[in-house]
């Protein structure tokens, strides 16, 4: 019997579509595999490049879930053996088109009783928002086996420049001996061994029993610099949120001032705490390496590195 294999998405630049369609390229070439792709779209379009003020007002209802109405969709297929979810977080929470899937009727029928695996292209802070996304699957009856990530190729402060210009303005190419913003051709082309492994072990029926299929094979790798400065931004992004809904809905002129506030509060806080908290998990991780150790062994779960 053939597998059958569906893979929900949501992609605003292109890039995880192209990240998902080349990784999964050996279970499209498979005669074993039925592989659908399902790409999602809000009623509302989330135009790119952003604005400004479209960018930062979009933070508290992405951190708080409170994700616009998706358009109709329909599946080939009503029972898939195994469900591929590729998203991007957003405020280090999952996208909001990925949200309003995940918060969906339809995705409690699909899920029910499937092993996942998620597959994240960002910036490079994915760790709040995986977790979410932990709890969203599990309340829809799904069982994560797997996780893949893959983070831009300018380094963790640089891309503090690389990827709200990006976002803000469309160009991604290297400038002032910066790197290009977003994920490395390299490393798109690279992600194909995993589709091989998946392709491979779905023969051997890993999926049955929910074993992870990509061990030992490269597949997250959690940065302990932003362990801590994710958790500090999170909290603030929930305070902050809920204060700026108080004064309205996302779009309303009235929310300006307070957004604009938060933004220099936010760009405060990137150039004193994450810097200052990049140290300090450094000094930390030589102190206490074997804790960290753990707890980034326990964020890199079920695939491990
Ligand atoms: C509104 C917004 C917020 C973002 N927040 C994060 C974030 O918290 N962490 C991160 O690593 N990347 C973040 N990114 C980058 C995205 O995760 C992703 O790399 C980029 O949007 C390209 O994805 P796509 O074109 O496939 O949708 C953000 C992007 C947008 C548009």
């Amino acid at each position: 019997m053939k597998k059958k294999v569906l893979v929900v998405y949501y992609s605003q630049t292109g890039q995880l579509e192209r990240l998902l369609k080349t990784m999964l390229s050996p279970l499209k070439k498979s005669k074993e595999i039925d592989l659908d792709f399902l790409k999602i779209e809000s009623e509302e379009k989330f135009t790119f490049p952003w604005s400004f003020f479209k960018f930062f007002d979009a933070f508290p209802e992405t951190v708080y879930l409170d994700a616009p109405k998706l358009k109709p969709f329909i599946l080939k297929e009503n029972d898939y053996d195994l469900i591929i979810l590729g998203y991007q977080p957003w405020f280090l929470s999952p996208s909001m088109p990925i949200a309003s899937f995940m918060l969906s009727d339809t995705v409690k029928k699909i899920l029910k009783n499937k092993p996942v695996i998620t597959v994240i292209g960002c910036r490079n802070m994915w760790i709040e928002a995986q977790e979410v996304m932990k709890e969203l699957i599990k309340k829809c009856g799904g069982v994560l086996i797997d996780n893949i990530v893959l983070t831009d190729q300018s380094g963790p402060l640089e891309s503090f420049i690389t990827t709200p210009r990006w976002m803000l303005t469309g160009k991604r190419d290297a400038f002032w001996g910066l790197s290009a913003a977003g994920i490395s051709k390299e490393d798109i082309k690279a992600s194909e061994r995993f589709g091989q492994r998946i392709a491979e072990k779905l023969q051997a029926d890993y999926e049955k029993d929910y074993t992870s299929m990509l061990k030992n094979l490269g597949a997250v790798k959690a940065d302990g610099r932003f362990v801590f400065s994710e958790k500090i931004a999170k909290r603030s992004f929930r305070i902050w949120g809920k204060l700026i809904r108080l004064f309205g809905k996302r779009g309303a002129l009235i929310r300006r001032p307070i957004v604009f506030i938060y933004v220099v509060f936010l760009f405060t806080l990137i150039v004193t705490i994450v810097p200052l908290n990049m140290a300090l998990s450094s000094i930390f991780r030589s102190l206490f390496k074997e804790k960290m150790d753990k707890i980034l062994s326990k964020i890199e779960l079920p695939s491990g590195r």
